[in-house]
């Protein structure tokens, strides 16, 4: 089932996906060689309970930390740990915050020093099709509208889209109805109407889309061992427009023109 967002629980919606803009806007001060996954992680907890909110992550089925710090070929979940980020790495950062009873669900891949073209390339892409799905999320457009232009996009450029993970609805849980695919068939499936509010996250492989989950029983990776690239936002329906709920503003702020 759907669950349907009112105006107001909109506006509050605003609020947690603000928070969580920020603290990847914190995280992008401290991505650098020499840190450790494990110290973004403390700096995200801090940083969203310093806004009186709570970690979305913390707890969630299980899941150790507040944000999933996936490194390189790391597709998405990776749990932070005592890794020590290099010069040439990216990073994906995904992060969600809980407060007044809604969740808000954002990721970004930051480059850590100077990476290569190939991969920058795969990022910008990556962000791109991200931008291009959204301008989907529209009253009267259907949910496969979103997936058919990530998937045309990416593989337009020779880039694999990875199934086994989605998108997803958000609201009071951090994982709602309907599954946001990044694949499918355009003027198919769920008819978009205001009120509904989805995440919509590419996760785009270099290589081949195959993955496989580690023994960790979380960190999800590429079977080619090719980088792989994450952007998600938090997206209300809206009746012309797209309303997106969080904002990587305050993270292309600190980057300036390293931003992808
Ligand atoms: N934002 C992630 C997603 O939508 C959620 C990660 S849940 C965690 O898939 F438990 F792995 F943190
Ligand atoms: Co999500």
């Amino acid at each position: 089932m759907i669950y349907l967002k009112t105006a107001e629980d909109v506006e509050l919606m605003r609020i947690s996906n603000r928070i969580v803009a920020m603290t990847l806007g914190e995280i992008a001060k401290a991505v650098k060689p020499g840190v450790t996954t494990l110290q973004l992680d403390a700096l995200a907890e801090d940083f969203i309970r310093s806004q009186g909110a709570v970690p979305s992550f913390l707890g969630y089925a299980g899941y150790p930390n507040s944000i999933c710090t996936s490194v390189n070929d790391q597709v998405v979940h990776a749990i932070p740990s005592d890794y020590v980020l290099k010069e040439g790495d990216v990073v994906s950062v995904d992060c969600g915050a809980q407060i007044n009873g809604f969740h808000g669900d954002s990721c970004y891949t930051f480059c850590v020093g100077e990476v290569s073209e190939d991969v920058k390339k795969l990022l910008r892409t990556t962000k791109e099709a991200l931008l291009l799905g959204i301008s989907k999320a529209k009253s009267g457009n259907r949910l496969g509208d979103v997936g058919h232009s990530i998937q045309e996009y990416c593989e337009g450029k020779g880039y694999s889209v990875v199934r086994e993970m989605t998108g997803h609805g958000i609201g009071r849980m951090m994982h709602e109805e309907p599954l946001v695919q990044n694949y499918g068939r355009a003027r198919r499936g769920l008819l978009f109407r205001e009120g509904i509010v989805i995440a919509i996250e590419p996760i785009i492989n270099m290589g081949k889309r195959g993955v496989y989950l580690e023994k960790d029983g979380w960190t999800v990776r590429t079977a080619d061992g090719l980088p792989s690239a994450h952007y998600e936002h938090t997206v209300a329906i809206g009746t012309d427009s797209p309303d997106i709920l969080s904002s990587f503003e305050y993270v292309e702020q600190i980057l300036g023109t390293n931003a992808l």
